[in-house]
């Protein structure tokens, strides 16, 4: 086809005629494209152009028409950056060729760089905002220009779309059904178009012609390409056809809308009347684009490429057509700030001119208990009291019971946890969404009770919405107040037999007996309780009704779903107030410690944890794989209890006989090393530190420590002296006298690297070099302090041999050897319970921290009786809280669950699989530098290039954000900070491996990861 149409004109000819017309030298490449014959140009000043030579067909006009409007919009300032024209030598804009068979027009235009918008991963809601914003200034740029040769048929407008209906024949099965649904939308709202604003559009914002600049957070959207559907018509059409193409491949096509219109609105407000079509005019344009494709494929039926281009816009046809175009027009108000359900305003002006003359739904007592049933609710305990119908019931019963009630109310506008199942949850574009925000009121009650018809009212529609975790029997009676408002009310969570005997239109009086409440058997498993709802726009629906809302869409839903207690008292049920996450920082930057840090751009409100996940304030579930202090799990049910048991007993300290701390630390004594036999317990990993150098410093009377490059054992004066990841790092003073560091012994980017069978010999000689070093001082080292892995400093392992030749050498001059086990102790590495057993050795002294209190603080040092007895010398060792009933009970009961739930083994298993998956994802992108770590404590590390190991900092950082944006936590460290750490609580499953991986991947084809 192209071959015809481009006859005559080789890039040669292009040389040519650019020389020739425009006197400009240079090299031509001929470009793809199916109409129109356009050549790449680059002078000899390294000049871009594009010389575009029209098809045969073209008519002049329309040529004069484009290049009116590029003019326009450059004229009009908006900020768009867009080509722009070359005239020629004899100064002409268009330029007539003659041929064979006539004229060819030819002109010559600027280059422009960019990728296009389809070409872009991801598409970040800041991109689609700017796309939108792109589009906005397009009108605003148009906005009062005119030109004859725009008022044209033109059938990719969809306000011209009523051709399609003559084609809808050439669309077969399922498709024929969308398509006709789609096009009835149309035909419905085609005399809404005529109220609009009109305007000469540019009229094909798909994402071939949207040029995109940038990546990851310094993305632009400069303009756009290709004017040759530019067509007098609705205004609102600019942003239809983009949103079409941003909401494609999307799972979650209305969220992406969304920050499309923001964008657009904020350059160029839109008007109530063009919002109410807009989802209509979207549709619209994709069944435009399905249609052309019938016909196209209908002519040439052979054309494979024809049976597939339109898979996406089919795609996108099928999510559309099953959201209420009402609700989408709701969500695009709630977008431009507008009252989302407009009818929002009648009703509360209704209800708030004194109307309080309705009928409360359950027999009202005294007193009324309001529950609380937040994501950080302390009232309902564990998350798994939330998850199981029984537990949640006894909670609820019990709650109640306390207060000495039979009524008790759960809040409108809540955020729960017990949502965050699978009953409530959907794919959203990055990642896992969940419904969580509760729209409506619950009334807990005893199982019978009656309910009552609120106002007067006909029976809407009913249904047993009989699912799991569903509603139950549910009653939809709609009230008629005015002709303004009628709006509905939901009763859910009934009995069945309350909907026995009703019809649709059947009448209601206010305090009649619809129905009773439901057993947990009958209502979808839930504890006995009346859901109640307001709900002003059916949306189309019978007999059921969303009753909670993405967070994220918590405003649209509140606008159609008001607040119930409105109608009982005119008052809305307010929430008790919480403090926002701009006022917690607010303070802590006031009146917290100025260098505790907060992690992500966006910090988080955390409130719950649960096994493997952690939970904000909006029910937004996180997978956590960097906190390896919640080692068996978050919150774990039988290290809660034993830990609640023991506080209400007694706390106290080790002046005073307790078996706990008996119990607690022979279980621990019986997986380490025979010799290390004595415990102290303290509260920390740095105490921990702490204590072990006084030990060394003690046994060996030296004071000497030999220290890792890049090492970190804690926070107190002592612990930073000895941590050259602090001292060496931001702030830090340097080395003090008295510590030696040795080089880091990585073999991946240090002295020694993987290929060196003598690696850790060599390291070795490092530590031997320091202890002749103190010798040459006419000291001895007092001790060897070691990571068993090296975490902050990147997760490095140590190579085979090292510890073993370093321990040697510090033994041989008088001095101990500590392992720092405050990270990867307990399990965690796998094959081992202590990471330093991988290395054969047995330490003098071991320091346990983070994972012995899952979360509590506590820790250990565990020593030799001969260590431990050049200890006594006199002065008393006493902590005030170290050993205390509490903590050892909270320890003892970890100990037990990492051996009964096998934990150590699901390291070696779980880590194993993971690694293995990081190893494929490293053979694929560039940007996987190395996988190194045992069981689960793994790190990777970003590169710019696998040869030099420069290391990919920035990659690293936005990878952790975008981690976060896919709902997993996880965060880089490393002397550049670019090792993404994995290392979850132990109860880390294969499919939250699996779950891990596919999102690492999916990050890893973003293009600010391509190098
Ligand atoms: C290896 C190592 N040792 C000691 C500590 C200090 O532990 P804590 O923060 O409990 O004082 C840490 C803390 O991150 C650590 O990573």
């Amino acid at each position: 086809m192209t071959e015809t149409r481009t006859k005559g004109f080789s890039e040669h000819d292009a040389i040519t005629l650019v020389v020739t017309h425009y006197g400009i030298k240079g090299v031509a490449r001929k470009l793809n494209g199916e109409i129109d014959l356009n050549f790449y140009i680059r002078d000899v000043t390294g000049k871009e152009y594009v010389l575009k030579i029209a098809n045969p067909k073209e008519n002049l006009q329309q040529l004069e028409l484009q290049n009116a409007i590029m003019k326009r919009l450059a004229a009009s300032l908006v900020g768009l950056d867009l080509q722009q024209i070359i005239t020629s030598t004899d100064n002409k804009e268009i330029v007539q060729l003659p041929v064979d068979d006539g004229v060819r027009f030819m002109r010559m235009l600027t280059w422009i760089d960019g990728r296009v918008l389809a070409d872009v991963k991801p598409h970040s809601p800041s991109l689609l905002y700017k796309v939108g914003e792109m589009c906005g200034k397009l009108s605003k740029g148009l906005s009062g220009f005119d030109h004859e040769a725009a008022h044209r048929f033109m059938k990719w407008d969809p306000s011209q779309a009523n051709w399609v209906g003559d084609h809808l024949n050439k669309i077969k099965g399922e498709r024929r059904d969308i398509a006709a649904y789609c096009y009835s939308l149309f035909e419905k709202n085609q005399s809404a178009l005529d109220s609009l604003r009109k305007s000469v559009n540019y009229n094909d914002a798909n994402d071939y012609n949207i040029l995109i600049r940038g990546t990851g957070n310094n993305v632009a959207v400069p303009g756009v390409i290709d004017f040759g559907d530019v067509v007098y018509t609705h205004t609102i059409n600019e942003l239809a056809i983009a949103l079409a193409y941003v909401m494609m491949h999307k799972a979650d096509p209305l969220e992406a809308a969304i920050h499309a219109i923001k964008g657009y609105h904020d350059q160029y407000p839109i008007e109530e009347n063009e919002l109410a079509v807009l989802f209509i005019l979207v549709t619209t344009r994709l069944l435009i684009s399905v249609t052309c494709s019938a016909v196209n494929l209908e002519e040439h039926p052979e054309n494979i490429y024809l049976q597939i281009s339109d898979k996406p816009a089919w795609d996108l046809l099928r999510k559309l057509i099953a959201i209420s175009p009402e609700l989408a027009h709701y969500s695009f108000r709630n977008a431009c700030g507008m009252e989302p359900c407009a009818k929002n305003k009648t009703f509360t002006q209704w209800v708030g001119t004194g109307f309080k003359e309705t009928v409360f739904p359950v027999k009202k007592s005294d007193p009324i208990q309001w529950l609380d049933l937040r994501v950080d609710s302390l009232d309902t305990g564990l998350t798994e009291n939330l998850f199981d119908a029984s537990l949640l019931n006894r909670k609820i019963s019990q709650l109640m019971s306390d207060a000495g009630t039979t009524l008790a109310i759960g809040r409108y506008n809540e955020a729960r946890a017990f949502y965050t199942t699978d009953a409530f949850t959907s794919q959203g574009n990055d990642a896992p969404q969940w419904r969580t925000v509760h729209v409506g009121m619950d009334f807990f009650t005893n199982p019978g009770s009656e309910v009552y018809a609120v106002l007067d009212g006909t029976v809407h529609s009913f249904a047993n919405n009989s699912a799991d975790r569903d509603y139950g029997p549910t009653i939809i009676l709609e009230h008629r107040v005015s002709d303004d408002l009628v709006f509905y009310s939901l009763s859910g969570h009934l009995s069945l037999d309350s909907i026995s005997n009703l019809r649709p239109g059947q009448k209601i009086q206010k305090s009649d007996i619809i129905g009773r409440v439901g057993t947990a058997e009958e209502n979808g498993k839930w504890p006995p309780h009346l859901h109640f709802q307001i709900i002003l726009d059916m949306l189309d629906k019978q007999g059921d009704f969303p009753g909670v809302a993405f967070a994220h869409q918590r405003e649209l839903w509140k606008s159609i779903s008001p607040d119930p207690w409105l109608l009982f008292t005119g008052k809305s049920s307010e929430e008790v107030p919480t403090l926002t996450n701009e006022a917690i920082v607010a303070y802590r930057s006031q009146h917290l410690g100025k260098n505790m840090s907060i992690s992500y751009r966006e910090p988080i409100k955390m409130v719950r944890g649960h096994g493997a996940y952690l939970l904000d304030d909006t029910g937004r579930k996180y997978l956590d794989t960097v906190n390896n202090v919640a080692h068996v799990g978050h919150e774990h049910p039988r290290v809660v209890a034993a830990g609640q048991a023991q506080m209400a007993v007694l706390n106290t300290n080790t002046r005073y006989l307790h078996e706990n701390l008996v119990k607690f630390v022979e279980m621990l004594l019986n997986t380490t090393p025979s010799e290390l036999n004595v415990a102290f317990v303290v509260n920390s990993g740095s105490e921990a530190n702490e204590l072990a150098m006084r030990l060394a410093k003690t046994y060996t009377e030296q004071k000497d420590m030999i220290v890792s490059e890049v090492g970190y054992h804690g926070n107190t004066n002592g612990c930073i002296e000895i941590s050259s990841y602090k001292f060496d790092g931001a702030g830090g003073k340097g080395v003090t006298p008295f510590v030696h560091v040795i080089p880091i012994a990585d073999v991946y980017r240090g002295l020694y690297r993987s290929n060196d069978p003598k690696a850790g010999s060599k390291y070795a000689l490092h530590v031997f070099d320091a202890v002749k070093k103190i010798q040459s001082f006419g000291r001895a080292p007092a001790a060897l302090i070691y990571e068993s892995v090296i975490s902050c400093g990147g997760q490095v392992e140590l190579p085979a041999g090292f510890l073993k030749e370093a321990y040697q050498f510090v033994r041989n001059a008088g001095g101990v050897c500590v392992a720092d086990e405050v990270q990867t102790g307990c399990g965690r590495s796998g094959d081992h319970f202590w990471a330093f057993q991988q290395h054969d050795v047995v330490p003098d002294i071991v320091t346990i921290g983070k994972p012995i209190g899952n979360g509590h603080p506590l820790g250990v040092v565990v020593t030799t009786q001969a260590i431990a007895d050049s200890f006594k010398n006199g002065m008393e060792y006493f902590n005030t809280f170290g050993g205390n009933p509490v903590s050892c009970a909270v320890g003892l009961e970890v100990l037990r669950v990492i051996k009964d739930e096998g934990l150590q083994q699901n390291a070696k298993v779980v880590g194993g699989y993971l690694k293995s998956g990081l190893h494929s994802l490293m053979n694929t992108f560039e940007i996987v530098g190395d996988v190194r770590g045992p069981g689960l404590f793994i790190g990777f590390e970003l590169v710019k290039d696998k040869e030099t190991k420069e290391p990919a900092t920035e990659q690293a950082s936005y990878f952790a954000n975008r981690m976060r944006d896919k709902g997993i936590l996880m965060s880089t460290d490393g002397p550049f900070n670019n090792v993404l750490k994995i290392k979850p609580p132990l109860v880390f499953s294969q499919s939250n491996a699996d779950f891990l991986l596919e999102s690492i991947a999916k990050v890893l084809e973003e293009d600010y990861m391509s190098l």
